[in-house]
């Protein structure tokens, strides 16, 4: 008899749920999604800008017009939140960024603004940023050899039968030091 009432109160709370789904306006339905995305790009230049711009010179054109692409549209995700009394300020701080990186502003700047401003934004505007479930090895092992195994080898040794067309099959293996600790640096290893 209990377990039933139970059952019928986990029912109730999933139809609710629904229908919670169903009333919340487009915008809010929009924003774990534009948060991510926020967070990644923060976290992503936060360790790449380094190899954009060194000492206020422009180190690589396509790394720096990421860069400044990836700022600009940190600032529109923002703005596209639903108001909180906390997003003016963190509007203003990719603003910020933004400028600091049309000046080609130092290395640790960006990365201790882009740090911080991805944060903030997780503090006001909490969203998950794990999967909500783990892999699955067999599909991902198979999507592995259909889209990735011709460039990146079976093995990910990088030597798939593709390689060697590329332009700049050296960058595939093995990972230079330097890319190999920017990933590492990144904060889904941390
Ligand atoms: C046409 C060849 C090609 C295919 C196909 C390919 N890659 Fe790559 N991949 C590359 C090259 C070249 C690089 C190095 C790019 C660089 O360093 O700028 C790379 C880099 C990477 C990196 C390192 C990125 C980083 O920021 O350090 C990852 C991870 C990766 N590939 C995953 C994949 C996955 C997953 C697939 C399949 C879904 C795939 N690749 C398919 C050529 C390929």
């Amino acid at each position: 008899m209990r377990l039933l009432a139970l059952i019928r109160a986990m029912l109730s709370l999933r139809l609710l749920s629904a229908l919670a789904a169903l009333l919340i306006p487009a915008a809010a339905i929009a924003e774990p999604g534009d948060v991510q995305t926020a967070w990644r790009l923060l976290d992503y230049m936060a360790v790449d800008y380094g190899g954009a711009v060194a000492n206020g010179r422009i180190k690589s054109t396509s790394e720096y017009a990421e860069m400044t692409e990836f700022a600009a549209s940190v600032s529109t995700r923002l703005q596209g939140l639903p108001a909180k009394p906390e997003r003016q300020a963190l509007i203003q701080r990719a603003a910020n960024l933004q400028a600091v990186i049309a000046e080609k502003g130092p290395t640790e700047q960006v990365a201790t603004l882009a740090h911080g401003l991805a944060a903030d934004l997780l503090r006001a505007y909490p969203v998950p940023l794990a999967p909500d479930k783990a892999p699955n090895l067999v599909s991902s092992d198979a999507l592995f050899r259909q889209s990735c195994a011709s460039c990146h080898g079976m093995t990910g040794n990088g030597r798939g039968p593709d390689a060697a067309k590329l332009a700049t099959p050296r960058l595939l293996s093995p990972m230079p030091s330097a890319r190999a600790s920017a990933a590492c640096s990144r904060s889904i290893r941390w």
